[in-house]
């Protein structure tokens, strides 16, 4: 009889020795099945039972039965023990494998660039160049060259940053017209992209601009070549059926001069706000090179011919894409840049 209640003691200590070292469900599953399964250690000490006498096997069974209850239970609690175990761990780590991935940001390019590229990419495929000039300029490239002397009231018509008396912020990119046939023969078929600054500032007027210049200068350019590269112009950026016009107007470095506007792309050209109820939108100025711009420069008037224009880029981006204050595109507010 001693020697059955030693050994479900012993049996004890060691199923307990087991239990302490077990992680994890599984294995607390294994010595479950291991002393208390059908095959179990304990189970066939019971099973054994019935060869003992009459006289040990009460003293016996309540032992082995009291022994086979604390197993149980002690089982009971170490599943439970382990599973509060694994959730204490995983709040821990905080690892929810079903989370979606962190997105990065990703930049986009500011609308103003898009409108400068997309019209540079236009003029790229009808055979223009890209050049470029200083915003630092000299008043004889941004005014004199260009048939504005100093005491000619065409100066007034452009708000000047003077840095001295002849540097200033250039207000136009027409000054790259100089520099480059300055430096090259024709032919010249060039476009001059970049910032120029204008003492100006209301919903459709900024200090800082970006303007488009295009010339091309050869011998035997007319109005026609200016109509019909505009006319492409304006239906790649606007859609073929953007109406177009051709106003007269007056600059002092072209003879004739014109000023194209578009049809309102807002009210479609029944007249709005935006378009001030007339139905049509100015877009650039242009007109022929003026002789006097020729002689500046060395070309020869009676040999070469040229158009030129140039545009501002602020105002063809309001039209795209219907923004009707010109302040947006230089705040850098997020929830505006996010939707181009
Ligand atoms: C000129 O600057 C001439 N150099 C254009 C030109 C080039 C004529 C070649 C003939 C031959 P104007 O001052 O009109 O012209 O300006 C051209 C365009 O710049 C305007 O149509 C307008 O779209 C834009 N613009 C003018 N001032 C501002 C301003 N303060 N803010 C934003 N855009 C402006
Ligand atoms: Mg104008």
């Amino acid at each position: 009889m001693n020697t059955l209640k030693d050994r479900v003691e012993k049996l004890h200590i060691q199923f307990r020795q087991l239990l302490s070292e077990a992680r994890g469900d599984a294995s607390i599953a294994q010595i479950k099945a291991q002393f208390l399964g059908r095959k179990g250690e304990l189970t066939s000490l019971l099973r054994d039972l019935k060869n003992l006498s009459p006289a040990e096997r009460p003293e016996a069974g309540e032992v082995l039965n009291r022994v086979k209850n604390e197993m149980e239970s002690e089982i009971e609690e170490a599943l439970l023990a382990a599973r509060q175990e694994k959730q204490k761990k995983s709040f821990e780590e905080k690892i929810d494998i079903t989370l979606p991935g962190r997105r990065i940001p990703l930049g986009k390019v500011h609308p103003i660039t898009q409108v400068l590229e997309r019209a540079t990419a236009i003029f790229f495929n009808l055979g223009f160049e890209v050049a470029e000039g200083p915003e630092v300029e000299f008043d004889y490239y941004n005014f004199e060259a260009l048939n504005i002397p100093r005491d000619h009231p065409a100066r007034d018509m452009q708000d000047t940053f003077y840095l001295s008396d002849d540097i200033l912020l250039r207000t136009h990119t027409s000054p790259v017209q100089v520099r480059v046939m300055e430096s090259k023969k024709p032919p010249v078929k060039i476009i001059a992209p970049g910032k120029v600054y204008r003492c100006d500032s209301d919903v459709s007027h900024s200090p800082m601009f970006h303007q488009i210049e295009g010339f091309f200068v050869d011998s035997g350019v007319s109005f026609a070549d200016l109509k019909g590269t505009l006319t492409v112009f304006v239906h790649q950026m606007f859609g073929e059926e953007t109406a177009l016009r051709f106003r007269p107007s007056f600059f002092p470095f072209t003879e004739p001069s014109a000023e194209v506007d578009i049809q309102c792309v807002i009210c479609q050209g029944s007249g709005c706000r935006v378009c001030s109820g007339t139905g049509w939108i100015e877009i650039l100025g242009s007109g022929l090179i003026h002789p006097e711009v020729f002689r500046m420069v060395g070309y020869d008037p009676e040999e070469v011919s040229g158009f030129a224009f140039g545009m501002g880029i602020e105002r063809i981006a309001m039209l795209r894409y219907g923004i009707d204050d010109i302040r947006l595109f230089f705040e850098n507010d997020l929830r505006f840049l996010r939707q181009f």
